[in-house]
């Protein structure tokens, strides 16, 4: 199949029908990054209320917080296997109904205990969730908009966080039920929208169902094109078929071991530099820029933090197919290390000289870079890390490869969330971000030494880049013209 497309060629499928499934494989997509979002932000707002109403201290609260991600951890491990045996709809179903359970649970939880069980339970669903969500709409969308269809979970994770922020915004943090009981609406929506979109006509050739991965293909594919795609996709599975079941020790092999390396890389970047310290620090960094009163600070978190990354997320979208996969990493990092320096030197400014009351000229920066920060993670970062992760590795450990990766995301996620207090406690907040900053420019020189552009490839073809030994620059010097 031909990669050299038109910029106009990749702003829609061309026939109705094919427009249609796309539009649904997206939906699932985004319906799985909103549950993911929610429950990133839900707990901002909730846990004030579920601490008066247990009267419990901090280490619960921190307990409460991060065992969804120690559940997700977990979950990502076995996603993979078990969508490479069952399918990746099975696990999405799955994932829905751990999230509508989780909900219920910490909804009518009578203690702590229960509530915990409930956030783990929440956490096994997002797990799934973010392994098996972008592989499927990765293994689906069509070559020219993969990206941007990748990017839609991205923009619902966003999305979620701001429906949570809102949530919080809204009601009472009394309320605190009601708003984990609202978690199950992703989940439900999820649920309808697996029923209805095919199984990954990857997944079918994997299993040996040509004719079920025919029918699947053909309902993303412009009917001209079906037979072609489906024998690129046939050719690379009895290439991997002839060399038995991938077995674990095979995601370590040397032949994939680059691709590991690139995805775990991203994924361990993704977190520790930072993003989701700033989203749990922002009403802190708000209050320093002079918002004395807790609701002040909940509208600026909810417009500031809620809003930008939304509306950014969606440059990533529009632009990831276009202008490439490393062109926004570069750009984001870059942005992101300028308005950590920011926030750093905010705080220290402030706490040599700045008393804290009032908006100060110190406050504003800090507040302008907290912005620029979110802005410049959700092009980048957010959203091109689950693109690449999704289609680098090969068919045969792709399944197994991309949950190592989620876990490793969530194995990073869980340690900046345990060790960011004792970090700031123990060398302070400027240094603390100083210290996200140096990590920006670590990513950055990762990215330009290891990820390869895989903009406008098919992931057949991204597997022949592997197998001609994937230096970067090869891949640059026969990158499809945008
Ligand atoms: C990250 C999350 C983060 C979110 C913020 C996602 O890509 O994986 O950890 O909270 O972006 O928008």
């Amino acid at each position: 199949m031909s990669t050299e497309q038109s910029a106009a060629q990749i702003d829609q499928p061309r026939s109705r029908a094919v427009f249609k499934w796309v539009l649904m494989i997206a939906l699932v997509t985004f319906f799985a990054g909103l549950l993911f979002g929610y429950d990133q932000g839900v707990i901002a707002g909730a846990l004030k209320g579920v601490g008066d109403s247990f009267k419990v201290g901090d280490t619960a609260k921190q307990i409460i917080t991060s065992w969804v991600t120690l559940g997700a951890l977990l979950a990502a491990l076995v996603a993979g296997t078990a969508a490479d045996r069952f399918g990746r709809r099975p696990i999405l179903l799955a994932a829905g109904l751990l999230f509508i359970a989780g909900a219920v649970i910490q909804a009518i939880t009578p203690g702590v205990e229960i509530l915990v069980l409930g956030r783990v339970i929440t956490g096994f669903g997002i797990g799934f969730a973010s392994v098996i969500a972008p592989l499927y709409a990765a293994e689906m969308a069509p070559q020219r908009i993969r990206g941007r269809i990748v990017s839609t979970y991205q923009l619902a994770i966003t999305f979620g966080i701001f429906l949570a922020y809102l949530v919080s915004d809204i009601a009472d943090s009394a309320e605190w039920r009601t708003m984990f009981l609202l978690a199950a609406v992703p989940g439900v929506l999820l649920i309808i929208g697996v029923m209805i979109v095919p199984e990954s006509a990857r997944w079918f050739a994997k299993v040996g169902r040509t004719a079920d991965a025919r029918k699947s293909l053909a309902k993303v594919t412009e009917p001209a094109d079906v037979d072609s795609e489906l024998s690129d996709v046939e050719a690379q599975v009895s290439a991997e078929a002839a060399e038995g079941e991938a077995s674990w020790s095979e995601v370590f092999s040397p032949r994939v071991r680059k691709a590991l390396i690139v995805g775990v890389g991203l994924a361990i970047f993704q977190q520790i530099t930072g993003i989701n310290a700033i989203i749990y620090y922002a009403n802190t960094i708000f209050e320093s820029a002079g918002l004395v009163s807790t609701g002040a600070q909940t509208k600026a978190t909810l417009y500031c933090v809620g809003v930008t990354n939304v509306l950014a997320t969606f440059i990533a979208v529009a632009y990831i197919d276009r202008f490439g996969r490393r062109p926004l990493l570069f750009m984001g990092l870059i942005g992101m290390f300028v308005s950590l320096c920011a926030v750093a030197l905010g705080f220290a400014t402030q706490s040599t000289s700045d008393t804290g009351a009032g908006t100060s000229i110190v406050g504003i920066i800090t507040m302008v870079g907290l912005v620029v920060f979110i802005a410049s993670f959700a092009f980048s970062l957010g959203p091109v890390v689950w693109t690449i992760i999704s289609e680098i590795y090969p068919g045969r450990v792709r399944g197994k490869a991309v949950s190592f990766a989620t876990a490793a995301n969530w194995g990073a996620a869980f340690l900046v969330a345990e060790f960011f207090l004792t970090l700031t406690s123990g060398i302070g907040e400027a240094a603390t971000f100083f210290l996200f900053a140096a990590m920006c420019v670590l990513g950055f020189i990762f990215v330009w030494r290891y990820v390869p552009e895989t903009r406008g490839r098919s992931l057949e073809e991204i597997q022949e880049m592997w197998n001609k030994g994937g230096a970067v620059s090869d891949w640059e010097k026969t990158a499809p013209k945008p």
